[in-house]
């Protein structure tokens, strides 16, 4: 049995996603920053029979997320399959001109310097089992820019240039690094975006090992 890291595992993708890897067979490593919500999920997970525990850390906190991540792989076991899909914060998402350089830095700590930090924190797992994937969350805003949303737009873009140079550098020690595009909002029973539909586009990524970026639905203009 290997460990699935959720990075910014909440209610609802989050859960989703956990109880589909939790099904398949991984245990569930949960990481947000409330410890008494990831707890919660935890043993709501459990009771269905997937074995879960909750670490609290902060991404924009490098050494907190780091000693998460550490005490999670001490816990359940290496770690072979890391998700990074932390939900943004409101205050990310300023008008572009109402956008100052200190206004970036949260986003960027966020989406940037957090995906770093778990990405080197879990590598050295999924080389020593000889085999690992990373997958990336990400709203529309990550392929076509919103100005209505500069923080975001900008250090999402951040975030996928990294996951996209990851992806190949990744490739030929097995450890697959793929992004999933979410255009919309996540919601319960639509036909693409549903939770548990979005949750299995990502159980089938880490299964079929093909290509970089993956849509759920259809972004406007793409495709
Ligand atoms: N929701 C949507 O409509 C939508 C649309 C498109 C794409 N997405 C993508 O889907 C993913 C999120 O899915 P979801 O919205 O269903 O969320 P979720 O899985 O229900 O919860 C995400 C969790 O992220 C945690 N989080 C927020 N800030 C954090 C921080 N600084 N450090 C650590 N954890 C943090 C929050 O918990 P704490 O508050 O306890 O930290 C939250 O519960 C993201 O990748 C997002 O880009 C969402």
């Amino acid at each position: 049995m290997t460990t699935m890291v959720i990075v910014g595992a909440g209610q609802g993708l989050g859960a989703a996603v956990a109880r589909q890897f939790g099904r398949d067979g991984f245990d569930l490593a949960l990481v947000a920053r409330d410890q008494d919500r990831v707890d919660t999920l935890a043993a709501a997970l459990d009771k269905d029979g997937v074995t879960a525990q909750g670490f609290a850390a902060d991404v924009r906190d490098p050494a907190g997320l780091e000693a998460a991540l550490d005490a999670a792989a001490a816990a359940l076991g290496p770690i072979e399959v890391l998700q990074y899909s932390p939900a943004p914060h409101a205050d990310f998402m300023k008008p572009l001109l109402e956008t100052s350089p200190a206004d970036f830095t949260g986003p960027l700590e966020f989406s940037l310097y957090g995906a770093v930090t778990a990405v080197l924190a879990v590598l050295p797992d999924m080389r020593f089992l000889g085999r690992g994937t990373i997958l990336f969350v990400n709203g529309g805003s990550a392929v076509r820019p919103l100005p209505a949303r500069a923080g975001t737009s900008v250090a999402y873009a951040a975030e996928s240039a990294y996951a996209r140079m990851l992806h190949e550098t990744l490739a030929t020690e097995d450890i697959h690094v793929a992004q999933l595009i979410i255009p919309g909002v996540i919601t319960p029973g639509h036909p693409s975006n549903d939770p548990a539909t979005l949750a299995a586009a990502l159980w089938a990524m880490h299964q079929d090992r093909t290509g970089f970026r993956h849509f759920a639905g259809v972004l406007e203009g793409e495709g």
